[in-house]
């Protein structure tokens, strides 16, 4: 992707699709804009690494919440595809120096950044191709299958190449910056010497970059992408016009972490991408039918959401009643919401995903990454068969947001505890 002509773009824009398309060229374009800085400047990290949390993906502890606790996600993401380079793993064993290069590469970003919004946030998670590599398998505590296909509509890609590092920022030249730092021709990080990268260590696998955004306002911006329609609200934080990852309706991150065996500190990660249909929902549906179709009917007949889902506080709105109702409203109303579907596979009154997704205009086209982080697979898989609502008797058009949605790639990732984050084995001295 190149960098389009600045001079019509305002600088978010322009600095989005920096974002999008990454590399050396757009870092310097990025930083040698209207502000004329050289370098980011935000605030540092530390030399402690003792004081950093236990798990990869303890984020939200060093995020801002809302008024209400809910967690604020960074508002810039990249996922960067890898691929192990040919002698790093031989005869099942991991080449040492690769280890410790990938090591030491984490712990500058870690010196770099601060652990949080403004500074980096961070998880580098393995496949199951990437374990099958050693001779002995991952242990049963880990459940990790291949990714498949979930619904009877979809055919999507599997990411089958070996790691994903997801890094987020609110600050877009941070994830430029530490992405070219590790791949790049970027020695300095937010002025910290980067000691090692990891180009001995990993390829990166350009066409399987993915970018995005979330966050109030950061959708309306996207109206020059066809497919983008005016009508996405100004201050929604997401393409479809509703807030979400309410506090109540997100799984906790004990509830996410693995809490037994080698691994325990772990998580697994899902990557579903999809493209979205907007000019569809936008045009045919009307704000009474976007909020039945996403929350649930009641909500819609009571007005609970406001325009953007700004009356609701820390929950989504959804009592036992209305998760209950879901069977009730697909026979009698002949619509069902896409949370209060999603919220049957509930356990004991407890989500079992915690959500971390963002929207994307990757490819000039709408979509949702939907990542998300769970103790196991199945537990994904399970919640995925509620929200696809394969049992409720409604109309695919009706049925959630399913009529909307158009997933295209599936991952599955292991995210192993901090302390084993560089080239794990399959099966680590316990
Ligand atoms: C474009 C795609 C999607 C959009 C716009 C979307 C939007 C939303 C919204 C607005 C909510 C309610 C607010 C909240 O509780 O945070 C929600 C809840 C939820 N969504 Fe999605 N979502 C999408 C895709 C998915 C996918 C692919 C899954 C996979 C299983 C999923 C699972 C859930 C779950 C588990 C909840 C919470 C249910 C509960 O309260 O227990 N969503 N989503």
């Amino acid at each position: 992707m190149t960098l389009p002509d600045r001079s019509s773009l305002s600088r978010r824009e322009y600095v989005r699709l920096a974002v999008a398309a990454g590399g050396t060229a757009a870092l310097s374009a990025c930083l040698g804009g209207e502000d004329d800085t050289s370098s980011v400047d935000v605030p540092a990290g530390t030399d402690d690494s003792d004081s950093l949390p236990t798990r990869q993906h303890a984020w939200n502890d060093a995020l801002t919440a809302d008024e209400h606790g809910n967690v604020q996600p960074p508002a810039h993401h990249v996922l960067v595809a890898l691929s192990l380079q040919d002698d790093v793993i031989e005869d099942g064993r991991v080449d040492e120096t690769a280890r410790e290069a990938t090591e030491t590469a984490l712990r500058s970003l870690e010196r770099a950044y601060e652990w949080s919004n403004e500074g980096l946030v961070f998880t580098l998670g393995y496949t199951p191709a990437y374990f099958e590599r050693f001779d002995e398998s991952l242990p049963d505590s880990v459940d990790l299958p291949d990714p498949t296909a979930l619904t009877t509509q979809e055919a999507p890609e599997f990411d089958e190449f070996d790691a994903v590092l997801h890094l987020a920022s609110d600050v877009p030249e941070v994830v430029l910056e530490a992405e070219e730092g590790l791949f790049g021709e970027v020695s300095e990080l937010n002025g910290v010497n980067l000691e090692t990268d990891l180009t001995s260590v990993f390829d990166r696998l350009e066409d399987r970059r993915r970018t995005g955004f979330v966050g109030d306002g950061l959708p309306a911006e996207h109206t020059d992408v066809s497919g983008v329609p005016e009508a996405v609200p100004d201050d929604a934080p997401f393409l479809m016009g509703f807030r979400s990852g309410f506090r109540e309706s997100q799984a906790t991150e004990d509830r996410a972490t693995l809490e037994s065996g080698p691994f325990a500190g772990g998580a697994t990660q899902h990557i579903e991408s999809m493209d979205i249909n907007l000019l569809q929902w936008f045009d045919q549906e009307n704000h009474f039918q976007r909020v039945s179709k996403l929350f649930s009917r009641e909500h819609a007949v009571e007005d609970l959401t406001g325009e953007v889902g700004e009356e609701l506080t820390a929950s989504s709105g959804l009592s036992l009643e209305r998760i209950d109702a879901t069977d009730a409203d697909a026979r009698e109303h002949n619509v069902v919401g896409h949370s209060q579907k999603a919220a049957r596979a509930r356990e004991d009154g407890e989500p079992l995903l915690l959500r971390r997704d963002f929207n994307t205009v990757d490819g000039d086209r709408p979509g949702l990454h939907f990542l998300s982080l769970q103790r196991e697979i199945d537990e994904f898989v399970r919640v995925r068969e509620a929200m696809t609502g394969a049992d409720l008797d409604v109309p695919m058009a009706n049925n959630g947001i399913r009529h909307y949605i158009f997933v295209n790639r599936r991952g599955n990732y292991l995210v192993p505890p901090r302390s084993l984050r560089a080239l794990p084995p399959a099966a680590p001295e316990p």
